[in-house]
């Protein structure tokens, strides 16, 4: 896409320079509709309308912001793993949690953002993140539900991004989509474990399934009537399948592995609806998502207390790298 940076017009223009700038912005605009209708990417450098930007910008900051935040309620188990070998993998599934937030707080960047102003807003409280990671994880079964359905969700809303029209966020997509194959299958792993244990075991195992099934079909977003903004993002090729559509995928895929672990879902009223060719589940409790997501969940408060601390401690290595790189600088001139 060759086109050039017209996105701010100085207001002391001539007339005549002022209509060349509109024209400017015309083929601006009709170079980005090719690059929508051919289905190609739009780069960082591209010229694009402000609310693809701001859409974008939103969606990718709250995607980093979950993976980080995503990190406490396992990063709380890792020194509880029953084992060596769990503690090793614990600790590398949320390794690469944080990486997935640096990729995309690095995609994110390329908008037009600050990492900075990105973290002061989290904190702040100001910016959203998945709802799920405000549940609490009560047992070493919810390493494994976690893993196996909320990995499992994202992974479903994440492989059709790996196509996004943006080309930062879709080349970040196919790593973190690789890495959250592993992440499920350790998930599914702990609890296929637990399920051929002792009936204590199978229990637990249960119990963190039963309450984290709900939540994490909660995570593909309010049902399509109540998702004004999936029509641009559908027609901007960022989204590709509607919330409603992937939550039906997923559950498709989650009834048949239950099965090989021996547990089941909390609910009675999946069927797959022949005629519309899709999964159908019981209502979910859109009341509790709008709460969590308002900031009322049972650990909002306990995560965004943890960032804030964590980012206070981490100062001293941001204030140690900037000085590292403005010597570096100073050498290199
Ligand atoms: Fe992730
Ligand atoms: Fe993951």
């Amino acid at each position: 896409m060759a086109m050039q940076n017209v996105q701010s017009v100085p207001a002391e223009l001539s007339p005549e320079a002022l209509e060349s700038a509109a024209q400017l912005v015309a083929e601006a605009q009709a170079d980005f509709d090719r690059v929508m209708a051919e289905d190609s990417r739009v780069e960082p450098r591209d010229w694009m309308p402000e609310a693809y930007r701001k859409t974008l910008l939103r969606q990718i900051s709250q995607h980093a912001h979950s993976e980080i935040i995503g990190m406490q309620p396992e990063a709380n188990w890792i020194s509880r793993a029953p084992s060596l070998k769990r503690k090793a993998i614990l600790m590398a599934k949320v390794q690469d949690e944080a990486g997935h937030g640096l990729y995309l707080y690095s995609a994110a960047e390329t908008l037009g953002q600050t990492r900075d102003k990105m973290m002061a807003d989290l904190i702040a409280g100001k910016a959203r993140y998945s709802s799920i990671f405000n549940y609490p994880a009560l047992t070493w079964a919810d390493m494994g539900a976690i893993g196996w359905l909320v990995d499992g969700a994202a992974i479903c809303n994440q492989v059709p991004l790996c196509r996004a029209s943006y080309g930062p966020y879709g080349r970040a997509m196919v790593r973190v989509c690789k890495e959250e194959s592993f992440h499920q299958r350790q998930g599914f792993e702990i609890l296929l474990e637990l399920a051929n244990g002792t009936p204590e075991q199978k229990a637990m195992a249960q119990d963190a399934v039963d309450r984290w099934y709900a939540p994490s079909l909660m995570m593909f977003g309010p049902p399509d009537d109540d998702s004004p903004n999936s029509k641009q993002s559908m027609a901007w090729n960022i989204k590709r399948f509607s919330n409603d559509e992937l939550r039906s995928r997923f559950v498709g895929m989650m009834v048949e592995q239950v099965k090989v672990l021996g547990l089941t879902l909390p609910d009675d009223q999946i069927r797959f609806n022949e005629d519309a060719k899709k999964w159908e589940h019981s209502p979910l409790d859109w009341n509790e998502f709008q709460e969590v997501l308002a900031g009322r969940g049972p650990c909002n408060a306990q995560r965004l207390e943890r960032r804030r601390q964590a980012h206070d401690d981490g100062a001293w290595v941001r204030e140690a790298a900037s000085a590292y790189a403005a010597k570096q600088k100073e050498q290199a001139a």
